[in-house]
């Protein structure tokens, strides 16, 4: 029976049929400005007490300190779901040490398959990012000045790792009584104190309950950090499938404290999976400006630790791609340098920040009727400098023959691909970055051109990095591009302005796309930032 150390005024308790808890108890406190209640849930085949915390004046259930999910709309199941998960996490004022979670950048669940999963996770030295310190936001300045390496611990919202053991559990029942177990790894610096696990044999189109478990050196444990993701169905199975896509995610452009407003329109969707296109953080064009490692895996700590962000992200299948902002600086290629930051050093520090294959570009096939391709624009990419022509690639050589390939050769009905960068555009007449722009156009002709040729009904292409929404036709070629737009309406703008010829849909504001699958067909959704939609194209099946 665990002993309740929490303090507080009982103000409501919340259950689950998913955490039903077996016992549910309550403590008090009266010198707080909170008014706190408490659940405590004894999982035994976990052995850790679930902490239930509901903040009255900041209407916070997650317990992190100075972030209020200022949420007004009722939890739904889902939503509730994923603040219980949370709360496992967290602990309450006077909370023994052992009981808090160590993992305040959160968990990442990512390159799912209908029989495997890699967790991403990270021994940090405590339970939340730091709610004081520096702060450093906004635009770059001429006269900024990056934070030291020793100063970068010490900010606003960063996640100092510590060293330690690491293990994740897992099973198909929400109380992890049949629940499989990786070995004990230990991470240290070398890591950035992060691990990614490797799950596999698991069961098709199954929600996987996870636990990952986290020790001191000397072996004394945390209270685990839980979540759930769904495997995808198998190739044949007639699933019906949604799953939504974000891009470009500035710091400075936050539209809550908590985190993106989008972050929690995705979960109300419940979704299958959330596939980032990159500028996932910006290392370059606001501050500090990531001149050191130690203050590019900072832009990583403090994104990824905000409350909505992890809420989301532990509860839900998640593929990653990067751009050129959180590889190093805009428009960026191999061999160049910002402050002490390299290309190459960015390359390795994505793949450390992120649960990732072996190959950076990869494809997942969620059931039936949808293929999806994730693409890598840097690794192989031409510098932009270069005179266009046949050599000149963003794609390089091995990763386009792979994705013509695998395009041919999939039996999905529908095949997504899914672009850091535009294919389609319009762009703006000076860009030099993408397959849209000049700068490459052989390269995107030719992929254009293949398209036409071998998938001119069923194929489309999705795209990151422009910071407006858009539904592209390519008028030679007839390629449908579906643009995400900038995650807040703060970071949107930049468009060269609608075009007739190309757009059936332009809108200059953030937000994000998704895509639905059945039988019937595929469907496009924007959606701007609180999840209504502003723009819907369906494409039958024939
Ligand atoms: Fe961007």
């Amino acid at each position: 029976m665990p002993v309740v150390l929490a303090r507080g005024r009982v103000e409501n308790t919340h259950t689950s049929a998913f955490t039903r808890p077996s016992r549910s108890l309550l403590g008090l406190h009266a010198n707080t400005k909170q008014a706190i209640s408490i659940a405590i849930q004894e999982t035994p085949a976990i052995h850790v007490q679930h902490l239930l915390i509901w903040s009255k004046s900041t209407g916070c259930r997650t317990g992190m300190k100075g972030n209020g999910m200022n949420n007004s709309a009722p939890l739904s199941r889902r939503g509730f779901l994923a603040t219980s998960a949370t709360l496992a996490a967290t602990s309450a004022v006077g909370a023994e040490d052992k009981l808090q979670s160590r993992q305040a950048s959160g968990v990442k669940v990512g390159e799912v398959t209908d029989s495997s999963a890699i967790i991403w996770t990270r021994l940090t030295a405590k339970a939340t990012r730091n709610a004081d310190g520096p702060k450093v936001v906004g635009r770059p300045g001429k006269e900024d000045q990056s934070p030291t390496a020793s100063e970068v611990p010490k900010l606003l919202g960063a996640c100092p790792g510590a060293a330690g053991r690491i293990r994740v559990r897992y099973g198909t029942k929400p109380d992890l009584s049949d629940a499989k177990s990786t070995d004990w790894i230990e991470v240290t610096e070398k890591t950035d104190f992060s691990h990614q696990f490797a799950l596999k044999e698991l069961p098709s189109d199954t929600v996987i309950h996870f636990a990952v478990e986290t020790t001191n050196p000397d072996k004394t444990p945390h209270a685990p950090l839980t979540g759930t993701f769904r495997t995808a169905p198998k190739p044949d199975a007639e699933a019906e499938v949604t799953f939504a896509v974000i891009t470009c995610q500035m710091f400075a452009d936050l539209d809550h404290a908590d985190g993106f407003h989008i972050y929690p329109a995705i979960g109300k969707l419940a979704p299958r999976f959330v596939a980032f296109t990159g500028d996932n953080v910006y290392y370059d064009s606001e501050q500090p400006v990531a001149r050191t490692p130690a203050l590019a895996r900072y832009h990583w700590q403090r994104m990824y630790s905000l409350p909505r962000h992890i809420e989301l992200l532990r509860q839900l299948a998640s593929y990653w791609e990067k751009d050129d902002h959180d590889t190093l600086k805009n428009d960026s290629w191999a061999g160049q340098k910002q402050g002490e930051l390299t290309f190459e050093e960015g390359l390795r520090i994505f793949r450390q920040q992120v649960p990732m294959s072996e190959t950076i570009y990869r494809t997942f096939r969620w059931g039936k009727f949808v293929q999806v391709w994730l693409t890598d624009g840097r690794d192989f990419r031409s510098p932009n400098s270069m005179k266009d022509g046949p050599e000149k690639t963003i794609w390089g050589k091995e990763q386009k023959a792979w994705m013509f390939r695998t395009l041919k050769e999939s039996d999905a009905l529908w095949k997504v691909i899914i672009s850091p960068t535009p294919i389609v555009g319009p762009d703006r007449p000076n860009k030099r970055d993408n397959h849209a722009n000049e700068g490459f156009k052989h390269e995107g002709d030719e992929i254009r051109a293949f398209l036409k040729k071998n998938l001119p009904h069923n194929c489309f292409t999705i795209c990151g990095d422009r910071h407006w929404q858009y539904h592209s036709v390519h008028p030679e070629t007839g390629l449908n591009e579906f643009s995400i737009g900038a995650a807040s309406d703060q970071h949107a703008g930049g468009s060269p302005g609608e075009k007739k010829d190309y757009h059936r849909f332009h809108r200059v504001k953030g937000g994000f796309l998704s895509v639905s699958v059945n039988a019937k067909g595929i469907t496009f959704r924007h959606h701007d930032v609180n999840g209504k939609v502003v723009y819907e194209r369906e494409f039958k099946t024939k």
